[in-house]
C-alpha cells in the first residue's frame, strides 16, 4: 500500500479543499440552524466532478478511484458532515450498484445524470422494521406484464426528496426470503411514489432524510437492476463499500474538531498560561491525533483493497467502526477543550459533535461492523466484496 497520494489525487483533494474553505464554510452552519438542503453548493460539487470521483468518464464520472474519494470526501466532512453525506449516497450508495449491476442503457439513463451532478440518487433499504436486519424487507413489487406494481415504505433515506433516482429493495418472492428480494431504480414523479416526510434530525441537519412510500406504483421492467433475487446481495456489496465513505466521512469530522481545538488551544489562557502549555489539554490533543491518523490509515487501507479489487468488506468495517468511534471521542474530548464555550453554537465544535454520532449508526451500526469482523476473525464466513 502507497502511503503517497499521486498527484491525480491530491489535485482531486486540493480541490475538495478549497470548494470546502471557499464556498461551504460560509454556509454549513446557517444551514445546519435552518435545517435546509444546500443546494447551491451541492451544484458545486456536482460541477467539479465530486459526485462520480470513480465512476469511469463514459458514464458521467471522474473517472478516478477510491483513494481519490475517501480524501475529496474527508476535506468536505471536515467543514460540513451534512454536504459528505450527500457526497457519499450519490458517489456510492447510488452510483456503484447502477454501474456495477446496471445495463449500459440503465448506465445512461440513470447513473450519468448523477454522476455528471445534475441529479441526485437514494439507497432505499430501510424500512420500519428492516434496519440492523436488512433481509427483513416488507415491500412487496409483483409482477403485472411488462411492469412491477411496488407497494411498502422506506424510512431514513438519506437524498429521499432531492433525489430524481431512488435505488429500491422490493420482496419480488416472499417465499424465498432474501433471495427474492429484487432491486428497481424508481424515478421521481412515477405515480405512486411520494415522499412522506423530511425527518427532523440531531445532526447532518442540512442533508436530506426522507421517507418514501409506495402505493400500487408501476415500475417498468427496464428498471429493475440485476435478475430477480440479487437485490441482497446488490444491497450487501453496495454497504461494503459505501462504509468507506462513512469512515472517511469520520475522519473528515474528527479532523475539523481537532483543528479547532488545536487553534484554541494555541490562544486560549487560563491559569497564567496558554491551555496548550498545560499538559491534561496536551494529552487530549495527542490522543485526537493519534485516533485521526489511525483511523485516516484503515480508511485509506480498505480504498486501496477496493482498488486493486481485492476482498476489502473487513477491512471496510473495520475502519468505519475505529473512524466511528474516534470521530465520536474527538468531538466530544474537542468540546472539552473548549471548556463552555464548547458547549455553545459559536465555537462550531457542538455541530460536529452532534453529527458525529451518526456515522456510528447509519450503513451499518458499530454492533453490525463488529458481527461482521467477528465472523471473519472467527472463519467460516467469506469476505465477498
Ligand atoms: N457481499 C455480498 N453478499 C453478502 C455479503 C456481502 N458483503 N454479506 C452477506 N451476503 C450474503 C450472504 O452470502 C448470504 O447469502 P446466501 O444466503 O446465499 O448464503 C446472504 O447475504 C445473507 O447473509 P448473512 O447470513 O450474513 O445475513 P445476516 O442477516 O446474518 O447478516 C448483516 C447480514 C451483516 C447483519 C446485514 O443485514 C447488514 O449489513 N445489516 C446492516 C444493514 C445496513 O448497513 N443498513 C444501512 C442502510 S443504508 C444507510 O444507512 C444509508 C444512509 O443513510 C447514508
Amino acid at each position: 500500500m502507497h502511503l503517497e497520494l499521486t498527484e491525480e489525487q491530491r489535485m482531486i483533494q486540493a480541490m475538495a479543499r478549497e470548494l470546502a474553505e471557499s464556498e461551504i464554510a460560509s454556509v454549513a452552519d446557517e444551514i445546519d440552524r435552518e435545517a435546509r438542503f444546500p443546494h447551491e453548493t451541492v451544484k458545486r460539487m456536482g460541477e467539479l466532478g465530486l459526485m462520480g470521483i470513480a465512476i469511469p468518464e463514459q458514464w458521467g464520472g471522474s473517472g478516478s478511484d477510491t483513494i481519490a474519494y475517501v480524501v475529496a470526501l474527508e476535506e468536505i466532512a471536515k467543514v460540513c458532515a451534512s454536504h459528505a453525506v450527500v457526497m457519499s449516497v450519490d458517489n456510492s450508495l447510488y452510483g456503484e450498484p447502477v454501474l456495477r449491476s446496471g445495463t449500459d442503457a440503465q448506465r445512461e439513463r440513470f447513473l450519468k445524470p448523477v454522476a455528471s451532478g445534475h441529479a441526485h440518487g437514494c439507497f432505499a433499504l430501510t424500512e420500519p422494521e428492516a434496519g440492523s436486519d436488512a433481509r427483513n424487507q416488507h415491500t412487496l413489487a409483483r409482477r403485472d406484464g411488462d411492469h412491477y406494481v411496488l407497494n411498502g415504505r422506506k424510512l431514513f433515506i438519506t437524498n429521499g426528496r432531492e433525489a430524481s433516482f431512488a435505488l429500491v429493495f422490493c420482496q419480488t418472492d416472499a417465499a424465498r426470503a432474501h433471495h427474492g428480494i429484487t432491486a428497481f431504480v424508481v424515478e421521481k414523479g412515477t405515480p405512486g411514489f411520494t415522499v412522506a416526510k423530511t425527518e427532523d434530525k440531531l445532526g447532518l441537519r442540512a442533508s436530506d432524510t426522507a421517507e418514501l412510500v409506495f402505493e400500487e406504483c408501476r415500475v417498468p421492467v427496464a428498471n429493475r437492476l440485476g435478475d430477480e433475487g440479487m437485490g441482497f446481495t446488490i444491497a450487501m456489496a453496495t454497504l461494503d463499500g459505501g462504509r468507506i465513505g462513512i469512515a472517511a466521512q469520520a475522519v473528515g469530522i474528527a479532523a475539523g474538531a481537532f483543528e479547532r481545538s488545536l487553534a484554541y488551544a494555541r490562544e486560549r489562557k487560563a491559569f497564567g498560561a496558554r491551555i496548550g502549555d498545560h499538559q491534561m489539554v496536551q494529552w487530549m490533543l495527542a490522543d485526537m491525533a493519534t485516533a485521526i491518523d489511525a483511523a485516516r490509515l484503515l480508511t485509506h487501507r480498505a480504498a486501496w483493497l477496493k482498488d486493486r479489487e481485492e476482498p476489502y468488506g473487513v477491512a471496510a468495517a473495520m475502519a468505519k467502526l475505529f473512524a466511528s468511534d474516534t470521530a465520536m471521542r474527538v468531538t466530544t474530548d474537542a468540546i472539552q477543550v473548549h471548556g463552555g464555550y464548547g458547549y455553545i453554537k459559536e465555537y462550531r465544535v457542538e455541530r460536529y459533535f452532534r453529527d458525529a454520532k451518526i456515522t456510528q449508526i447509519y450503513e451499518g451500526t458499530s454492533q453490525i461492523q463488529k458481527l461482521v469482523i467477528a465472523r471473519d476473525v472467527l472463519g467460516g464466513h467469506d469476505d465477498r466484496a
